[in-house]
């Protein structure tokens, strides 16, 4: 199969050529579902796990049979995530965000599938997202169910360990901080209130599997969708990727914005090779010209 149509950006950003007209008639023709990664959100300060090569720029994430097995991972996913709330709690929407909310109140977008969990679909007032792998605003307990907001979670968080408050720790992907082992060793982990179960965050770790009615719901979008339109993601993780594989079997284009590789390049009917907020702020200019 040949490669996808790519499109480079010269020095002033501009296209050079026309895949990213290809997404714009893409829009045109319906609304499409829009795959969302990390990519869209390194703006708002949240970084991403992969480079532009698609490997990894940091440590391996948590292990979801790891976390429910040792005391010792949730001391230290709960001590990192202390200091990675916040970002992600005070973090704001970008260009892309905001250009995709704009583009589904004017009919063009009919589903955002996203693999992030930080919330920012929701914060630019898209009312239309599938959260895929749960988000970080929420916390479940294993045993009762209670769902608890993050942010009553850091204040248990605060008060059971009030000596760290201060320290410095520099974010880290996915609403991770890198914190010092010798901070976390004795770091004392809260329990759920209601039952004294384990607090896990609502999301998806890596060795998990994503609900199947998740899945479901995105493929039936996709179904009925014009295309599909990934956004920021290399892809690489099997869970976002196997959307792109769907969209092919059911006939459907697939395109994506993204700086860098993707798992699904050889699949691509399009790939605009540039900064995802600079291209949807384009894309929203074009089609919504009165905004
Ligand atoms: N913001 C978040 O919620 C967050 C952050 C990190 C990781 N995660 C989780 O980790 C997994 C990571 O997979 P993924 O595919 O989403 O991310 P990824 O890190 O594997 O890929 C991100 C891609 O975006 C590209 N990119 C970075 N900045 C860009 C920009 N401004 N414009 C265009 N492209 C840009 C990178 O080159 C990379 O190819 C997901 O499952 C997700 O749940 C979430
Ligand atoms: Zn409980």
């Amino acid at each position: 199969m040949a490669g996808p149509l790519k499109m480079k950006s010269n020095e002033a950003g501009r296209a050079t050529d026309n895949a990213g007209d290809r997404v714009g008639k893409l829009l045109e023709r319906g609304p499409v579902v829009v795959l969302s990664g990390a990519g869209l959100s390194t703006a708002s300060g949240i970084p991403d796990y992969r480079d532009c090569e698609g490997r990894w720029k940091g440590a391996q994430p948590i292990q979801h049979s790891d976390f429910l097995r040792l005391e010792s991972v949730r001391q230290r996913y709960w001590a990192r995530s202390f200091f990675g709330w916040p970002t992600v709690a005070r973090a704001a929407p970008g260009r892309g965000h905001h250009a995709l909310a704009q583009l589904e109140r004017a009919g063009r977008v009919e589903l955002i599938v996203t693999q992030n969990v930080d919330g920012l679909h929701h914060k630019a007032g898209s009312a239309s997202v599938l959260e895929l792998h749960g988000g970080l605003a929420a916390v479940i307990c294993l045993s009762c169910r209670a769902r608890h907001p993050r942010a009553a979670v850091q204040d248990w968080l605060h008060a059971a360990n009030p000596e760290l408050a201060g320290n410095p720790a520099p974010v880290a992907p996915d609403g991770d901080a890198h914190v010092a082992a010798e901070l976390y060793a004795g770091f004392r982990v809260p329990a759920c209130p209601a039952c004294g179960g384990l607090l896990k965050p609502d999301v998806v770790f890596f060795g998990d599997s994503v609900p199947r009615e998740r899945v479901a719901s995105a493929m039936a979008a996709i179904k009925a969708a014009a295309g599909l339109l990934v956004v920021g993601s290399s892809l690489m993780v099997y869970s976002g990727f196997r959307f792109v594989e769907f969209a092919r079997r059911e006939g459907k284009p697939v395109m994506a914005v993204n700086l860098g590789r993707t798992r699904a390049d050889h699949l691509l009917d399009a790939k605009v090779e540039q900064d995802c907020d600079a291209f949807l702020d384009g894309l929203r200019m074009r089609l919504m010209p009165a905004t």
